[in-house]
């Protein structure tokens, strides 16, 4: 059984200070770094992109958890790969050839991960669990921190880990995730949490560590 993972998102960090934030969310605890990466278009928000992963890289030794919402992605993996993102994960539904975009991320030696908006039903990758190391079930509208978790998607983690079965592959949850939500997230068999707001608050390594730490207790009660 794999790890309890939390995964701060730096879309709620300070971006004028985005290196030291890493740093200090590493410091507080976090197992992975989440990156928000949004292109307008396919979804209703910009963030920032390779240049900027790359810039952070040097701040930390946390897996960096790259979580791409742009379309198309195909174009775009081997500058996410070279910018030093550990796992690279995409939207089933940011292209037609899900299956080549992540044979594109394992040729490029990353882990391979896919993810679903929430109205997405997870039988579109029944046919490719043999190529993926993660799979990410979106808890609420990509797009924006600071939204509320859908009930729903307490079931559709339990599908997920029941179509796991004895593979080894981690099941993220993201989005609304507080220290109320991610108990349920984590009965039905989620084992790594994004955590933006609920984290990204009081600017301190000692209030990050608290926040961290209260999601962990959280998690594992
Ligand atoms: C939403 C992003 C999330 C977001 C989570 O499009 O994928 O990672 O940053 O933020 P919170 O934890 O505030 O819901
Ligand atoms: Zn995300």
């Amino acid at each position: 059984t794999l790890p309890i993972r939390i995964a701060p998102s730096i879309l709620a960090a300070d971006f004028a200070k985005l290196g030291q934030e890493a740093k200090d969310v590493t410091e507080a605890g976090a197992d992975w770094i989440h990156l928000d990466v949004m292109d307008g278009h396919f979804v209703p928000n910009i963030s920032y992109g390779p240049d900027v992963i790359k810039a952070l890289r040097p701040h930390t030794s946390a897996f960096f958890d790259c979580h791409l919402m742009i379309t198309p992605a195909d174009p775009y993996l081997e500058a996410f790969a070279k910018a030093g993102c550990d796992g690279i994960t995409v939207h089933a539904e940011s292209g037609p050839h899900l299956h080549r975009s992540l044979q594109t991320i394992r040729t490029l030696g990353k882990k391979v991960g896919v993810t679903l908006n929430p109205a997405t039903p997870l039988s579109v990758i029944e046919n490719v669990l043999d190529d993926i190391d993660l799979i990410l079930i979106m808890s609420v509208n990509p797009g924006f921190g600071g939204q509320k978790f859908i009930p729903a998607m307490v079931e559709k983690i339990g599908t997920a880990k029941a179509m796991i079965g004895p593979r080894p592959i981690e099941l993220e949850v993201d989005g609304g995730i507080t220290p109320e939500t991610i108990g349920a997230a984590t009965a039905a068999g989620a084992n790594v949490f994004v955590a933006g707001s609920a984290i990204f608050q009081g600017n301190s390594v000692e209030s990050y560590r608290g926040r961290i730490d209260g999601l962990r207790d959280a998690a594992t009660r």
